[in-house]
């Protein structure tokens, strides 16, 4: 029997839902957007809004949005979406395997046409391979097709569960240089992150960060390649206040920890090159 099905997710969004030996999974073609990691006999990992609005054009307000061909703002055209289109297109299936570990990998591609209608952008390659096992690996591979240089940015923009963020503490961090989106300012992490108003980071790190979550009495470990960035994202009262698809209180249960190519780690990838951005989600 096969570890995964196509179902009509919220807004009749077509989804894949996977339920194998290690955990329960949904990914939605929308986005090739991770919505449900749930190992077994644990509470969800990841965090989606009960608001989030499931509609062709806005993206789902959680799980791991898949931000590209940039992240944040477009460099040089306010007109264009903020984190780019990845997230607010539909990725066709191009595999669906059912490994020997009893693990499931599925496979999505970007349409480079659905893209060039909005953008011009080299010729191109992006796909996006999820694995659900004892650990959920996100994989995002880029491959320049073209003749010249393809610069881009972006993220895996996981959004977490927790809970009670007032007690959460993000390790992995301490010393790392950290721009900070609020102040405008670079500055220096001094000891673990901790929660107490607005926080939205891009740090310079490679590294592993654990999300001490004391009030579910577990870890919520994000391993990487291909990231020399992390932002890290909890928008506190006001700024939640101000999204349509995020309650209220909402902040108080979730937190993002992104694994990116944000600022400095923007990439460019040369002639027939290829670059991947991976996120390994575990608990612990
Ligand atoms: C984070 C940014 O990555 O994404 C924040 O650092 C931003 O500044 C957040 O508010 C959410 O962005 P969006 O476009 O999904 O509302």
């Amino acid at each position: 029997m096969s570890s995964y099905s196509i179902f009509d997710g919220p807004g009749g969004l077509p989804m894949v839902r996977i339920a194998n030996a290690f955990a329960e999974a949904e990914v939605s073609f929308y986005g090739a957007q991770v919505l449900r990691y749930q190992p077994r006999d644990a509470r969800p990992v990841l965090w989606v809004s009960e608001q989030s609005v499931y509609r062709y054009g806005k993206a789902i307000r959680g799980g791991i949005p898949v931000c590209w061909p940039w992240f944040g703002a477009h460099p040089g055209d306010p007109a264009q979406p903020a984190h780019g289109y990845a997230r607010i297109l539909a990725w066709p299936l191009i595999e669906a395997v059912e490994l020997p570990d009893g693990g499931t990998r599925l496979g999505f591609a970007l349409s480079p046409q659905a893209l060039a209608e909005r953008i011009a952008l080299p010729d191109f390659d992006a796909t996006l391979s999820v694995t659900v096992g004892r650990e959920l690996e996100v994989v995002l591979k880029v491959a320049n097709l073209s003749r010249v240089p393809f610069p881009y940015s972006g993220a895996l923009h996981s959004y977490f569960a927790v809970g009670d963020i007032g007690r959460v503490r993000v390790t992995g961090l301490d010393g790392a240089n950290y721009f900070d989106a609020p102040a405008g300012a670079e500055c220096v992490q001094a000891g673990d992150v901790t929660f107490a108003g607005e926080v939205d980071r891009v740090y310079r790190s490679e590294a592993v960060c654990d999300i001490v979550d004391p009030a579910w009495e577990r870890t919520i470990r994000v391993a990487k390649r291909g990231s020399a960035s992390t932002v890290v994202w909890n928008p506190w009262i006001d700024k939640a206040a101000r999204m349509s698809d995020f309650g209220d209180r909402e902040y108080q249960g979730m937190l993002c920890v992104e694994t990116a190519n944000a600022r400095e780690d923007a990439r460019t990838l040369a002639p027939g090159a290829a670059g991947e951005l991976a996120a390994i989600i575990s608990l612990r």
